[in-house]
Order: C-alpha cells, then sequence, then structure tokens
C-alpha cells in the first residue's frame, strides 16, 4: 500500500479500523481502501459507507471477501499479489534494435526500453520502501511486444533495487503480467480481491 502510494505520487496512506485508506483523486478512482485480510473490519466499513469510485482492496480471495461485504458493496475482480523473495542482479539483455536505462535518485525508479530511434517502447517503476521493492506499471507497447522488453526492464528495476539495498519485491499482476513474472521468478502469494459500491 505504501509503495504504490509512493509509486503513483499520492499521499501515504491513512491508517483506519483494521486497514489504511489512500485519497486517490483520479477520474476513475477518488481513493481506496487496503486491508491485509477479510475479517470484521470489512464489514464494518462496508455497513457504514458505500462511496462512489472507492474501491476496498484485500489481500484474500473472492469467496473470503465476499461474506464480509454488505449491500450494495460486490466483488469487481481478484488478480494475484507476487513476490519474489530474493533480489539477484543479472545482465538485463535486450535485442540489437533496443536499449534500456534507468533513472531515479529518491525511492522511486523508473526504467525504459528504447528503440534505436529514440521511441519508448516499454517501461515501468519501483518503489522502495525499507528493503521492499514494489513494482508497478510494467508495460510494453503493443508493437513491440513478446521481445523480452518487460523482461528487460524488470531486470533493470531488479538491478537497481538491489543496488539500493532492497532485498525482495511484490507486486499485484494482470493475466498477462503474471505469465511473465513466472518466468522470472516471481510467485504467487496471495490473491487480491477488489470489491466496489455501484451507484444507483
Ligand atoms: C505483460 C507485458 C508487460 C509483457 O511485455 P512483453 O515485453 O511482451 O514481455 P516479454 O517479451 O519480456 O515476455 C517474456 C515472457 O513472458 C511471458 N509472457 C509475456 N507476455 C505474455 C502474455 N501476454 N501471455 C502469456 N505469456 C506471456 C512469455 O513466456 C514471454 O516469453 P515468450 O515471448 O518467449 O513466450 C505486456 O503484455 C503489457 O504491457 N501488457 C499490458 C499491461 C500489463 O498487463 N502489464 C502488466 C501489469 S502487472
Amino acid at each position: 500500500m505504501r509503495g504504490w502510494a509512493l509509486s503513483r505520487g499520492k499521499p501515504s496512506p491513512e491508517a483506519i479500523d483494521g486497514g489504511w485508506r489512500v485519497q486517490v483523486d483520479e477520474p476513475e478512482q477518488i481513493a481506496r481502501y487496503v486491508f491485509p485480510s477479510a475479517d470484521e473490519s470489512v464489514r464494518r466499513l462496508t455497513e457504514s459507507t458505500s462511496p462512489a469510485l472507492t474501491p476496498i482492496k484485500v489481500c484474500a480471495s473472492p469467496d473470503a471477501v465476499a461474506p464480509r461485504l454488505a449491500s450494495p458493496w460486490v466483488i469487481d475482480r481478484t488478480s494475484p499479489m507476487m513476490t519474489k523473495p530474493a533480489l539477484a542482479m543479472a545482465d538485463a539483455m535486450v535485442a540489437a534494435d533496443y536499449s534500456v536505462a534507468s533513472t531515479g535518485a529518491g525511492a522511486v525508479l523508473i526504467a525504459f526500453a528504447m528503440t534505436n530511434a529514440g521511441d519508448i517502447a516499454a517501461g515501468g517503476r519501483v518503489a522502495l520502501i525499507e528493503d521492499v521493492a514494489v513494482f508497478d506499471q510494467i508495460w510494453t507497447h503493443e508493437a513491440h511486444r513478446r521481445r523480452g522488453l518487460a523482461s528487460a526492464v524488470m531486470q533493470t528495476l531488479e538491478n537497481a533495487a538491489a543496488a539500493r539495498s532492497a532485498q525482495r519485491a511484490i507486486l499485484v499482476a494482470t493475466d498477462a503480467g503474471c505469465a511473465l513474472y513466472k518466468t522470472l521468478g516471481w510467485r504467487v502469494y496471495a490473491p487480491y480481491t477488489t470489491a466496489i459500491a455501484p451507484q444507483a
């Protein structure tokens, strides 16, 4: 949660009953709640409020979250939370017509892959929270996929994070991301379920 907020330039999470709340202030999301488990604090929150564009994220399966939701809250989706327990430096290899680089001096590091013509083809970022590297916004432009660019961006970020003393890493993956990260030594750690309150 802290890593996500840091990576996205959002305010630090505010502690609430059983979890945290982050002010997001984006057109599609006003704020978000995050809970480490599907316990009674999720029920208390959903009984007390159902704001627009303010999802609840819980580190638990949809089967565990659903019984904690008061109306009108419903399950929206579940994504895999993944970890890499030991970061390791290695060469970030890209094909000859690309290069990869990283930047960032603070707690957020950015990596990108460029074509030799100077177009950005892939990118990603990592936020450093103590010894944990929180990977975020890994992407490859559609025209450049399946050429190893995201793998190279991930390794570049891993090298930069390890150089800053990060020991382990975590992220929440899309399905395509999950397939990619499994090839890079990441493993699924827990389901991460989103609930929303549809507005009438
Ligand atoms: C996921 C994504 C970043 C992968 O980028 P990429 O540059 O194509 O990834 P790579 O070329 O480094 O892939 C390396 C390996 O990962 C696996 N992989 C990558 N994308 C995959 C996909 N969509 N489906 C299944 N396996 C995939 C494959 O094993 C691939 O090796 P292969 O091409 O030899 O089969 C890209 O599809 C993307 O930007 N998707 C939309 C945004 C997104 O979901 N980002 C992830 C957020 S968690």
